[in-house]
C-alpha cells in the first residue's frame, strides 16, 4: 500500500515531463496559431480554435460554448476582421484555390471548409480534425491573419457559396502563437 501511494507522485511527474517534451517538440517542428472566438451581437457563443502544423496537415482543435444544441457550420473565413456586429467583415470562406463550397473530407471544397461543430445539450462543442488544405505560417493555405466563424445553423455542404448555414454567431481572428 505504502509503495503504491509513493509511486503516484512519481508517475505524475513523469507525465508532466512527457507533456513538456511534446510541447517543446511541436514548437520546434510545426507552427501554431490560435483564434479566440467572441460572440457576435445578440449571441453567446465563444471559445478557442487552435491550428497546429503537423507535417503536411494541420490539426484543428476547437472548443466552443454558448451554442444551441446540434450542428453548426464552421469555417475559416478570408479576412481577419471581426469588427462588424454580425461578423460579415470576415468576408467569405477562405478559398485560395478557387474551389466550390463542399464537404472538407470529400470532393471539391474551400480550404476553409471544416467539419461541422456539434453542440451537446449544454451548448458545448468540441472538434478535432485534420486538414491538408490549410497551413500555419506559410503557403497558400496559411490561416494566420484569417478568421474563424461559427454559424447558427447546419452547413449543407452543397449550397453555394457557403452552405447556407445562417447567421454568424461567433468570430475570432487567427493569430500566430
Ligand atoms: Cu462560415
Ligand atoms: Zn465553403
Amino acid at each position: 500500500m505504502k509503495s503504491t501511494r509513493k509511486a503516484l507522485p512519481n508517475l505524475s511527474a513523469a507525465f508532466c515531463a512527457l507533456a513538456l517534451a511534446a510541447c517543446a517538440g511541436s514548437g520546434a517542428g510545426g507552427s501554431r496559431a490560435v483564434a479566440t472566438l467572441k460572440p457576435t451581437q445578440g449571441n453567446k457563443a465563444s471559445g478557442t480554435v487552435t491550428f497546429v502544423q503537423n507535417g503536411s496537415e494541420v490539426r484543428v482543435t476547437a472548443e466552443i460554448a454558448g451554442l444551441s444544441p446540434g450542428p453548426h457550420g464552421f469555417h475559416v473565413h478570408e479576412k481577419g476582421d471581426c469588427s462588424a456586429a454580425d461578423g460579415t467583415s470576415a468576408g467569405g470562406h477562405f478559398n485560395p484555390s478557387g474551389k466550390a463550397h463542399g464537404h472538407p473530407e470529400h470532393g471539391d471544397h474551400h480550404a476553409g471548409d471544416l467539419p461541422m461543430l456539434v453542440a451537446d445539450a449544454s451548448g458545448v462543442a468540441r472538434l478535432s480534425a485534420a486538414s491538408s488544405a490549410l497551413a500555419v505560417g506559410a503557403g497558400e493555405g496559411n490561416v494566420v491573419g484569417r478568421s474563424v466563424i461559427v454559424h447558427a445553423g447546419v452547413d449543407d455542404f452543397k449550397s453555394q457559396p457557403a452552405g447556407n448555414s445562417g447567421p454568424r454567431v461567433a468570430c475570432g481572428v487567427i493569430a500566430a502563437g
